[in-house]
């Protein structure tokens, strides 16, 4: 009896391998998992970018947004997770991440990041991007322009032996070049068959510090930034965290798997509406 659950433990441990950081290794098996769950979460985000308009609330986003993930037979990984009722969040202008939807009436010109994660077959997908409700204001167009492609630049830095210190620099360098500042207070986070996993995904750093990446580590990268300071302080409900001057706040966010010889992205828009050019 002993020795055979020896053995069990032994193949379960070469079957999902975890690295000194704890962050665990995912086989190749597993890439297929992550891109139905990711597929699924970026079409839902796809399909509710119809649902934008000045007048429509937050909370009906997010009913259309359950509606959704149930008719996809999928489960929302956020209703329930520590007391969160949503099956999004809904963060609206100076709103930096985790806005609770409600009866707020998007009017024209706000700026809005919707964040979706699902569970399919046991497999997480999380992601989020920006929409406008109505006419995009110029200087918003610029912050959602510019995360966007730091979002995108930190993930041009995922590859074997570039390490998580890469991913951050090429992110607050960029970021800060353009005279906006990234959110220190969030992360993002390993990822796969359980909702947040190490290592925290800095979206700020120095090159070659942090944990190296190797084939097989799951991940979110999910930037939030800001037209003003970074600092952010979180409201009374204890989940809706805002920029403290103010300030207009943005972010994007993709899943990510380290392949052989670079990176996978496995919440890619199907239709192709990941950033917001287009007009609602
Ligand atoms: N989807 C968010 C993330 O990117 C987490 C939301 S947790 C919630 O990690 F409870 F606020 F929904
Ligand atoms: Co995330
Ligand atoms: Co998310």
């Amino acid at each position: 009896m002993h020795h055979v659950r020896f053995l069990e433990r032994l193949l379960d441990k070469t079957r999902s391998r975890k690295t000194r950081d704890g962050i665990r290794i995912y086989e190749q098996a597993d890439f297929a998992g992550m891109h139905v769950a990711g597929a699924l979460a970026a079409r839902i985000l796809d399909d509710v970018a119809q649902h934008v308009f000045p007048g429509q609330t937050t909370e009906a986003i997010d009913r259309l947004i359950t509606h959704m993930v149930e008719e996809a037979g999928a489960t929302s990984a956020t209703i329930g997770y520590k007391g969160y009722q949503h099956a999004s969040c809904i963060s609206v202008n100076h709103v930096v991440c985790h806005g609770i939807p409600g009866p707020k009436v998007l009017k024209d010109g706000d700026i809005l990041n919707i964040d979706v994660t699902v569970i399919v077959d046991g497999w997480y997908g999380d992601t989020s991007r920006m929409y406008v409700a109505g006419k995009l204001p110029r200087k918003a167009e610029r912050l959602i322009q510019v995360t966007h492609d730091a979002l995108m630049l930190g993930i041009e830095a995922v590859k074997p032996g570039n390490t998580f210190g890469d991913i951050g620099h090429a992110i607050q360098t960029y970021v800060e070049a353009h005279r906006m500042s990234v959110v220190r207070d969030f992360c993002g986070h390993g990822l796969g068959q359980v909702f947040h996993a190490p290592p925290n995904v800095l979206h700020y750093g120095r090159p070659g510090t942090g944990a190296v990446l190797e084939e097989g580590m799951f991940f979110t990268i999910e930037p939030m930034v800001n037209l003003g300071r970074p600092e952010t302080k979180t409201l009374a409900d204890d989940w809706t965290a805002v920029t403290r001057d103010k300030s207009l706040s943005a972010q994007f966010e993709h899943s990510v798997g380290v392949t052989s010889d670079g990176v996978d992205i496995f919440t890619l828009s199907p239709a192709g509406l990941f950033h917001p050019t287009y007009q609602s």
